[in-house]
Formats: C-alpha cells, sequence, structure tokens
C-alpha cells in the first residue's frame, strides 16, 4: 500500500510542475485585470500618453504610452508592470502606437528588467546572453515574443531601445501564470564540466542564474532549476537549439566537493510555507556515472532571521541500476513549516545532475498545523526523522499509522470520482452521437440565427484602416474571465456548430456595423446595406455528405448529419509548426512510420544554426547551413545557389517536449511535403527524425513571406524612384498572382486542399519566385487574421468561403475563395486586413449574407491598383454557388496572359 502511494505521489509529480508551454495566460493588461495604479513609467510626454495607456489593443488616450521627448540609445526609459504576485512570466506581446491611423511611434527593439521584491532588479537575457528583443516594425501589428528562459517575477520594466534618436511609444500584454512555488531563490555549488575520454565536454553549470557567482558557489538567484525545462535521458542531449551539451542539467562531481559526499542547496521562499513535498528532477544515466542521490535532508528554518531547527526530514530513495530514465523524485517533507530550506543530497553515484527543482505546499500556516514529524519504515523508502512538533516536542507520539485509513478512504473518493468522470465522458460522447442524427428539425431549431437585412448596393468612402491591428474594439469579450490562453491549443478548425451557436449573440452588433458602414467617408468599400430589418439565416447543407449546397433554400436546413469537421479524408496538419490541412487518405498514429517518409535522414550535426526565421506553438524555424548538402542530396537535386560547400536552409523544428499529437501531425507534413514537386511549392529537402527534436528541412527564401514583402513596398513610380523607396510594379503583382495560381493548380491536380491560402503563407526567394508553405509560423505574427473560438480554434475567417466558415467544408473550391482574397492582398500591397472595417464577429455575420446570397453581403472592394477584369476575377472567386467559382486552371489561363503586357 505504501508503495502504491507512493507512486501516486510520484505520478502526480509529473503535473505538479510548471509547463511553461502551456503557462501562457494574458494577464491583464488588455482587458484592465492589471489597474492602472500598478502599471507606471520613468516618464511620460503628455497626460494622454502615460503608462495606463500602454495597453495592447486598447486606443485610449493618444493610444499608447510614449516616455517624454525623443529616446536616445544611452537612454533608460522604461514601462513597469506590477502584477501583484508572483508570476511565471513566458512572453511579452507589443504594439506601437497607431491611434486610428494617427500615429507611428514604435519600439524597433526593447530590454527587460525585473524585480522579485521591487528593490534588487536583475536584467533579462536569452539563453544566449542576448537583452535585447526584437519589437515592433510598424505601429499597429502586436509582436510576440517568447522568453526564453522564462521569469519568475512579480515586477516587469519594459525599456525600449534605439539605435538612432527617434520616438518611442508602446503598448504591451505579458503572458504567463502564478508561480505558486513560492521560491524567490536558491544557492547552489556551481556546476561542474565533465570531459570524459571519448565523449563531448559536458558543461553541467546553471548557465542562466540570475543571482551572485561567489566562490565557487551560485546566490540569491534562480534559473535553469526553475525554467520549466527538464533534462532529457541522455544528459549530453538538450531541449534548446544551439546550446552546449549537458545544457539542461547543473551537475557535480563527487570528489569535488571536498569529502563531504553531498550537495548542499538552500532555498528561500516568499513567506512562511507549510511543505509538503519537494520534487527534483534528477538524471540517471548510470552507464554514464550518473545516478539520482541516494538520500536528501532537509532542515527548516521557520523565518529568516531564525536559525535552522535542529531535526531534519531525512529521505532515502530506491536507487535503480536498471531505468537509466530521467525523472521526478518525490521528497515528502511532511508539512513542515519554513521560510527557508537546506537541503543535501548525497551522491549515490561519481555523478548527480538536476534539471529542476520544485516545491509543493499549503501556504498559508495555521498555528494548529505545526507539523509532527514521525519516525515510519516500509520496506522500499524510509523517512527517519526523531519524533518531534514543531510547538510541542513529544517523544512518545504514536507511530503514524493513524494516517492510512485518512489516505486510503481519500484515495477511494478519488477513484470514484474518476470513475464517474469516465462513465460522463462516455455518456456525453454517447449523447453527442445520438444527437449528430438526430431529425434536422431539431438542428433546426438550434440554428436559426437572426442576422440584419440589407439591400441595395452603394459604394462608401472608406478611410485609411488599421491594417492588421489585434481584435476589433468592439471584439468579442474575452470568453475567460480570468485568463485569456494565447496559441496554446492546436489551433483547429472547429465543428462549426460552434459558430453556428455563436450567431444568434451576433445580431445586435449588425447594428452597430451598419453605423460605421454608414458614413459616408468611407470610399470604395463594396458593401450592401442597410434597411436594418431582422432576417434569419438557416444554414443549410449535410456537410460532406450534401455536395449540392446551391441547391439549399434559406428555409432548408440541415439534412440528416450535422456538418462536421472531421472527414475520414482530411488529414489534419496544422497545430505542429503549420496550419494547413490536405485531403488525402487518413494516416493514423500507427500507420506512420519512417518507411512513409520519402525524404532522406540529414546528419543534424550538419545543420548550423544562424538565426531564427520564425516560431508558433509547437516550434521554431531556423535559418542553418546544411553542410554538404549537395553531396548528400546527389546530382541534379534542386538547391539554391551554393556558397563552397554549404547551402542555406530552413530547418522546421519541432519542440521535443510537443505532445504525441503535434508530434504525429509534424510526421504527417512531412509525409505529405516530401510527395509534392513543383516550383511553387516549398520543396522538402530531407529531414532528422530519427531522434528528437523531430526537424524537416526546406529551401530557404531570402524574401520571406509575401505578405511581410508587399506590405513594405509601394507601387512603382517616378516618385518611388526619385526617392529610392523600396517598391513593385503591376507586372510583378501579376507575375506573383500566375504563381500563386499555378502552385495552386499543382496542388488541385493531386485533389491536395491547402485550407490556408493567403500572402502570409507564400514565401519569396531570391529572384521573386514564389513558393507556397504553410504552415503555421506565421500564427504569432499575424494572429489577428485568426478567429479564436473559445480559445481553441483558430480559424482565418477572412479568406474562408462561406461554407467552410458555415459547414465545416474545405474543397478545391474553396481554396479558390481563398485566392481571390490573396488576389485583393496583393494588389492592396497587403497594406490592409480583408474586411478591416468588420469585426470577426461582423465577418462572420456577413458569411450568412453569402449564404443566403440576397444581394446583402459585403464584398471586398476593388483595389485602385487592380484592372477591373482581374476584380471580375476576384468576384468570381467569391461566387456564392461553388460551380460558378473558376477552377485553378482557368485562373493560371486568365492570369498568364496579363504578365509582361
Ligand atoms: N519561414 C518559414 N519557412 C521559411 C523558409 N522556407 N524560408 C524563409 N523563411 C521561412
Amino acid at each position: 500500500m505504501h508503495l502504491f502511494l507512493l507512486l501516486i505521489l510520484q505520478a502526480t509529480a509529473a503535473f505538479g510542475q510548471i509547463d511553461p508551454a502551456h503557462c501562457r495566460y494574458a494577464l491583464g493588461m488588455e482587458d484592465g485585470r492589471i489597474k492602472d495604479d500598478d502599471i507606471t513609467a520613468s516618464s511620460q510626454w503628455y497626460e494622454t500618453t502615460g503608462p495606463q495607456y500602454a495597453r495592447l489593443n486598447c486606443e485610449e488616450g493618444d493610444g499608447a504610452w510614449c516616455p517624454e521627448g525623443q529616446l536616445e540609445p544611452s537612454d533608460s526609459q522604461y514601462l513597469q508592470v506590477d502584477l501583484g504576485r508572483l508570476t511565471f512570466l513566458t512572453v511579452v506581446g507589443t504594439q506601437g502606437r497607431y491611434a486610428r491611423n494617427s500615429g507611428n511611434e514604435f519600439a524597433r527593439a526593447y530590454r527587460l528588467n525585473y524585480s522579485r521584491d521591487g528593490l534588487l532588479w536583475k536584467s533579462w537575457k536569452n539563453r544566449l546572453g542576448n537583452a535585447v528583443i526584437e519589437g515592433n516594425k510598424n505601429a499597429y501589428a502586436s509582436v510576440i515574443n517568447d522568453l526564453h528562459p522564462p521569469i519568475v517575477t512579480r515586477y516587469i520594466r519594459l525599456i525600449p531601445v534605439t539605435k538612432v534618436s527617434t520616438t518611442v511609444c508602446m503598448r504591451v500584454e505579458l503572458y504567463g501564470c502564478p508561480w505558486e512555488d513560492g521560491l524567490i531563490s536558491y544557492s547552489a555549488p556551481e556546476g561542474q564540466l565533465m570531459m570524459p575520454p571519448g565523449y563531448p565536454i559536458a558543461s553541467l553549470n546553471d548557465s542562466t542564474y540570475d543571482g551572485v557567482h561567489e566562490r565557487r558557489r551560485l546566490f540569491g538567484g534562480m534559473g535553469q532549476l526553475t525554467d520549466g525545462v527538464i533534462g532529457l535521458d541522455d544528459f549530453l542531449l538538450t531541449r534548446q537549439h544551439n546550446v552546449w551539451p549537458g545544457y539542461d542539467y547543473l551537475g557535480w562531481r563527487n570528489d569535488s566537493l571536498g569529502t563531504q559526499g553531498y550537495v548542499e542547496m538552500e532555498f528561500v521562499f516568499d513567506k512562511q510555507r507549510n511543505f509538503t513535498s519537494l520534487k527534483v528532477h534528477s538524471n540517471n544515466m548510470f552507464s554514464r556515472g550518473v545516478k539520482i542521490f541516494s538520500s536528501v535532508s532537509c532542515w527548516f528554518k521557520p523565518r529568516l532571521i531564525a536559525g535552522w531547527e535542529a531535526e531534519p526530514v531525512t529521505f532515502n530513495t530506491v536507487l535503480d541500476d536498471r531505468n537509466p530514465s530521467a525523472r521526478y523524485v518525490t521528497v515528502p517533507l511532511k508539512r513542515r513549516a519554513a521560510k527557508s530550506l537546506r537541503c543535501r543530497f548525497y551522491f549515490a553515484d561519481v555523478w548527480m545532475m538536476f534539471s529542476e527543482v520544485s516545491f509543493q505546499s499549503e501556504d498559508t500556516v495555521l498555528p494548529t498545523q505545526n507539523t509532527v514529524v514521525r519516525g515510519e519504515h516500509h520496506e522500499n523508502h524510509t523517512m527517519t526523522t526523531t519524533p518531534k512538533t514543531a510547538a510541542s516536542p513529544s517523544a512518545s507520539d504514536p507511530p503514524d499509522d493513524g494516517n492510512t485509513p485518512i489516505l486510503i478512504g481519500c484515495l477511494v473518493t478519488i477513484i470514484l470520482l474518476l470513475v464517474i468522470i469516465i462513465f460522463l465522458i462516455l455518456w456525453c460522447q454517447y449523447v453527442c452521437k445520438v444527437l449528430e442524427k438526430a431529425p434536422r428539425r431539431i438542428l433546426d431549431e438550434e440554428v436559426t440565427v437572426r442576422l440584419s437585412s440589407c439591400s441595395d448596393t452603394i459604394i462608401l468612402q472608406t478611410p485609411p484602416v488599421p491594417p492588421r491591428s489585434g481584435h476589433a474594439p468592439t471584439g468579442p469579450p474575452n470568453t475567460d474571465p480570468h485568463y485569456e490562453r494565447v496559441f496554446l491549443l492546436d489551433p483547429q478548425y472547429q465543428n462549426p456548430a460552434v459558430l453556428r451557436n455563436k450567431l444568434p449573440e451576433l445580431s445586435q452588433s449588425a447594428e452597430a456595423s451598419a453605423l460605421l458602414l454608414g458614413n459616408p467617408l468611407y470610399d470604395l468599400l463594396l458593401l450592401t446595406s442597410c434597411h436594418m430589418t431582422s432576417g434569419w439565416l438557416r444554414a443549410c447543407g449535410g456537410g460532406y455528405a450534401e455536395p449540392d449546397v446551391t441547391q439549399c433554400t434559406p428555409h432548408q436546413c440541415f439534412h440528416s448529419n450535422a456538418p462536421h469537421y472531421a472527414e475520414t479524408d482530411i488529414v489534419r496538419l496544422q497545430g505542429v509548426t503549420g496550419s494547413n490541412m490536405y485531403a488525402v487518405p487518413a494516416l493514423t498514429v500507427d500507420s506512420l512510420t519512417r518507411k512513409d517518409i520519402s525524404a532522406a535522414e540529414f546528419p543534424r550535426q550538419q545543420l548550423i544554426f544562424r538565426e531564427k526565421l520564425g516560431e508558433g506553438q509547437f516550434g521554431e524555424v531556423h535559418l542553418c547551413e546544411a553542410e554538404g548538402l549537395p553531396e548528400f542530396l546527389g546530382e541534379g537535386s534542386p538547391l539554391p545557389d551554393r556558397d563552397g560547400r554549404s547551402v542555406l536552409v530552413a530547418v522546421k523544428q519541432l519542440r521535443a517536449d510537443a505532445t504525441s499529437q503535434a508530434r504525429n501531425d509534424f510526421l504527417k507534413e512531412i509525409k505529405i511535403m516530401s510527395r509534392l514537386n513543383d516550383p511553387n511549392i516549398i520543396r522538402l529537402l530531407c529531414v532528422c527524425v530519427s531522434s528528437d527534436p523531430l526537424c524537416m528541412v526546406t529551401e530557404y527564401m531570402e524574401n520571406g513571406d509575401l505578405n511581410m514583402f508587399l506590405s513594405q513596398r509601394e507601387i512603382e513610380s517616378t516618385l518611388t524612384h526619385a526617392n529610392n523607396i523600396p517598391s513593385v510594379s503591376l507586372s510583378d503583382l501579376l507575375h506573383m498572382s500566375v504563381q500563386i495560381s499555378s502552385g495552386m493548380k499543382y496542388l488541385a491536380s493531386l485533389n491536395f486542399v491547402h485550407r490556408d491560402l493567403a500572402t502570409r503563407n507564400c514565401l519569396l526567394d531570391r529572384r521573386l519566385t514564389i513558393k507556397i508553405a504553410d504552415f503555421g509560423m506565421s500564427r504569432n505574427l499575424y494572429s489577428s487574421d485568426y478567429y479564436r473560438i473559445q480559445g481553441r480554434a483558430v480559424l482565418p475567417i477572412r479568406w474562408m468561403a462561406w461554407e467552410s466558415i458555415l459547414l465545416g467544408k474545405f474543397t478545391t473550391a474553396s481554396d479558390v475563395w481563398a485566392f481571390g482574397v490573396t488576389l485583393w492582398e496583393i494588389f492592396t500591397l497587403c497594406k490592409e486586413q480583408p474586411y478591416s472595417l468588420l469585426s470577426d464577429e461582423q465577418v462572420i455575420e456577413n458569411t450568412g449574407e453569402f449564404f443566403r446570397n440576397q444581394g446583402r453581403q459585403i464584398f471586398l472592394y476593388g483595389p485602385p491598383l487592380c484592372p477591373p477584369s482581374l476584380f471580375e476575377l476576384m468576384m468570381r472567386c467569391w461566387s456564392r454557388d461553388i460551380s460558378d467559382r473558376p477552377t485553378f486552371e482557368g485562373l493560371y489561363q486568365a492570369l498568364r496572359p496579363h504578365v509582361n503586357q
């Protein structure tokens, strides 16, 4: 039974640990949970650009915080946020001052200082020692930066950095979660170098420690033991890219620390706590002389100025010579009260290596809870302490057996609860299935939604509009009143029922939209409006089972099955580092093996990191030099120009701690990409999948994505020539359009459905050849292009055909719709987001109008640069009836003659 209890204790250990990948909640700048009083600054330019206006996506005051005067390179102006409690900070988002197009100030770079107590300030540095974080490139788009390492802090300062004298303004959101451990510092002997003959040198130091190094000890800070990153079984392998062997561990050699045979560490906490356990993630690669500790003794200090209590808690571990896995070792601490702990970890072998330490405590100390620490014995683990209570020591306390029935009772209750939960889940699944098959009438009622009814096509003036701002101020309220998660879950397309059910809530906003759109200043927005009578949308069609949706009338509703996305012929590819879905025979987890992947395995040590190109939820894209790749790929392989023997490539890498679903999706993406071969589709060159982290190596596209490329250019004119302004010609734009249609023609010929065609997913090489890619790395940069539902699904609704939004139907025809929007982006030079005057809700509402097709739908306007015949082509892409939309072959044939005219 004891063993069972301990196993449970160990099993729960994995969950007790903070997980940076999941600790990404907005902390309350945007939604006001962080109060104005908690946002301060070193200076402000005006009252109206004070620190309280530094809230991401908010336009109050003059639209941002701006420090006084011009920012000089030597300045150290800051915006300070008091988070109110210790917080594990993982992400920082920044934006400039847009102020409804009257502002254009932003911080191109910034640094972070932080303080746990408001007195001692530390400077944040990334894992490679760089303090400067890349900021914004324009005033409107928010830029999200992951903090590697994360910061445990209560106070944070954002310090804009500039190379030239300039005005800067900032809006900010901070992301993370509460730091429940309460640990504010640990001290330990410095980590050491392991230099065994025949192996790489492992440097086992604490490279992110933010305290003081003195006399070979670390004091007063925290670092790798509290960054949430647990080391791998082989300590030479690392979770981080481009770091040295042994990076994830802090390790010591037994004989280097004198003859004592132990490592002594001290832990200081924010307040007195009752400690229940300590978890130490420890390496156990015994073949290399590394083992978990054989025992640990911890002493307790109730107050910082008090002495150490005489009696330690001692815990003997069970040493394991059979399983070399790194593991959490849980040390019960018997609810002893302390503000500070001193623990001695005794060596079991030559080396001891820790990657994480965490504490579990009841953070309120009730006088009656003073712990009774008693001797306890069992066959596997021993905790030996002299009987003692902190308040009333007594040698005659009975043994601890009295707790066993309570524990058994708790366990039985937990098991019963689990059984009930499992039963409920199974029951829910059953009910959902029955509902799916319910008569149409039921669903009919469920999805009946009210929409505004309009008529008469009018052309209005449009003011300069906020391209790619975050959510419109009229956007949806945060569904979670407490926290909003960013990019946390797979950005998967969701059952459209969620959207349909959302529609009724939107009816009121139609009036607001009419007011907005009825403004006669708005130009060139071809829209339909607006006798604000109530209308009713009834979604129609039966998903994939009902292909002929054109037969539906607004009063026909779901026929048999509720439409859904999870069709067997759809493989979900997004959510790893990518976002796309392709229609291919479904692959099961089991069926995906190395032999399915036709790309060759490249030796990963020949990939030399150059710079980070992008980052997504489950991984990163790096620019790397691939040594010897031409020889590896052999004669005739299509490779970019090379310089000597190496070639630049883009390496998309899955985070080693990604979920198995993400891993499987990544492999599927590789499998599909390895079979694509077209000059306008990004080419997979090779892979590294024989070990973690999984990588796919694609050709490197020097000019980045088309959205960024065009948004930084103007249309070619004498003015751009005279002033050396980066420009593109109309013929360039047409050439780009032809190339995209050609790539899509190829995908369509294979019956591949892309599902996320947009300029952000088209890459350009040095010669401006366009290649369609994905693949979701753009999510961070372009998050406002995606609509989040319930914090889960991420939908590029502004590019999606009505049937994709309402019916979950993704086909080549819906790709054609997205191609029309992509053309529109190209001919507006990506200066504006599609339907930028509409909030996400209004875009969905408009989708209902597309479905109803009663002349009230709002179309994108014809960009001034766009020849009328081309706009006609775009409009055909947005035909309500699938059969009226052109094919990619047709589009290619129609566009090609325009080039070189
Ligand atoms: N970002 C993502 N993939 C890329 C690639 N292949 N080349 C350049 N930038 C990229």
